[in-house]
């Protein structure tokens, strides 16, 4: 199950990044907040949201803006641009390792 949900999480970074435009229609919007939040709430929130109180790194993910701006290290996400994408590199384990207790 887990395995799954973060394979969303990669194949709608990959069509989000490649598809900006369309990221911001309802379909889109809809598919993040039933397919990728939840991952990013189990998986991620414990230690980057301002729900739990935790920024490790500097960075929070609950919103577009702090995903945008990202951490110490760099943004979150720079749109149509993987490689400069810490998020991206977090998931598929590459400078980054996140979640940090397994891929
Ligand atoms: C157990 C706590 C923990 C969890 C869970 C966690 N992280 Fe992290 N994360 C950290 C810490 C601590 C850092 C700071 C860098 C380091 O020590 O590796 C960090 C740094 C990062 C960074 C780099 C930020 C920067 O600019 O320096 C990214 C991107 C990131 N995490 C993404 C994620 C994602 C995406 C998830 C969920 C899939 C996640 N993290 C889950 C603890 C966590």
């Amino acid at each position: 199950m887990k395995s799954t949900s973060l394979c969303c999480l990669v194949v709608l970074l990959t069509t989000g990044v490649a598809h900006s435009a369309e990221a911001e229609t309802a379909e889109g919007l809809a598919f993040f907040e039933s397919k990728i939040r939840p991952v990013l709430i189990r998986e991620c929130y414990g230690c980057h949201s301002e729900q739990t109180g935790n920024a490790r790194g500097g960075l929070t993910l609950d919103t577009q803006q702090r995903l945008l701006i990202g951490g110490t290290t760099g943004p979150g996400i720079v749109p149509g641009n993987l490689a400069e994408s810490g998020l991206w590199r977090a998931i598929t384990y590459q400078d980054i390792e996140m979640p940090p207790q397994g891929r």
